[in-house]
């Protein structure tokens, strides 16, 4: 009907990609042509992402766009997804009456070795966080495995008094080891399965490739440390 409004009918959880989903065929689309055998399948191709992505920051501006908005990209996996979503949230504000403001600053974690969460959480690198008092923070992290990350990371943030804290997760796995932390927006809901690519790494490889794929036994054997 002309002039409905399109609310999401996901409950939250995104596009919901089921165990049984067989992925696409490697040779359909193009990849680097050094991660031959490293790859089992494509999971979610880039263009179907972008597509994603898009609907999330309408959703986005629909909640929070009469605010200034902190964007928090959590590096380096979430820099293409925040790199996209601003470049769509820039987009709806230039094209419509809702003004926005945005920053954007970055964070580094890494709790990750090989495909095993490793427990602690370590901060890499950072702005001076005392700067989030009073703001509107959009965290923008790639996935949500445990939720174990986020959770630290937001009670660290929660101690700098920000007026609101929303997160945003390009993909949340289906894991029963999730501490039930669920993100404000969600890309896509998947298997609990080890993936790489649009800036999601295995120890460094495989940001280069656009497509979301699942890792071979191969792909990790090789590129373990
Ligand atoms: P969590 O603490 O288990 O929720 O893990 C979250 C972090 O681990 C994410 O921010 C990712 O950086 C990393 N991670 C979890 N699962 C994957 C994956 O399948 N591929 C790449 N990185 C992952
Ligand atoms: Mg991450």
């Amino acid at each position: 009907m002309a002039g409905k409004k399109e609310e999401a009918r996901d409950n939250g959880r995104g596009v919901v990609i089921s165990n049984h989903w067989p992925g696409y065929d490697l040779d359909l689309f193009t990849y680097p042509q050094h991660y031959y055998e490293d790859l089992n399948y494509v999971l979610i191709p880039h263009g179907v992402i972008v597509d994603r992505i898009e609907r999330l920051a309408k959703d986005i501006m629909n909640d929070i766009g009469y605010s200034d908005i902190m964007v928090l990209c959590v590096l380096k996996g979430g820099y293409k997804f925040c790199a996209d979503l601003v470049e769509h949230l820039k987009n709806i504000s230039r094209n419509s009456d809702t003004f926005i403001s945005m920053k954007v600053d970055f964070i580094r974690l890494k709790s990750y070795q090989n495909d095993q969460s490793m427990g602690d959480m370590q901060i890499i690198g950072g702005d001076d966080l005392s700067q989030l008092a009073g703001k509107n923070v959009l965290i923008v992290e790639d996935v949500v495995g445990t939720g174990r990350t986020m959770k630290s990371l937001l009670d660290k943030i929660e101690k700098y008094k920000p007026n609101m804290i929303k997160v945003a997760s390009l993909l949340v796995k289906r894991t029963p080891r999730n501490n039930s932390f669920r993100p404000d927006y969600t890309g896509f809901e998947i298997p609990d399965l080890f993936v790489v690519g649009y800036a999601l790494d295995y120890n460094e490889y495989f940001r280069d490739l656009n497509h979301i794929c699942v890792i071979s036994e191969q792909g990790k054997a090789k590129y373990r440390v």
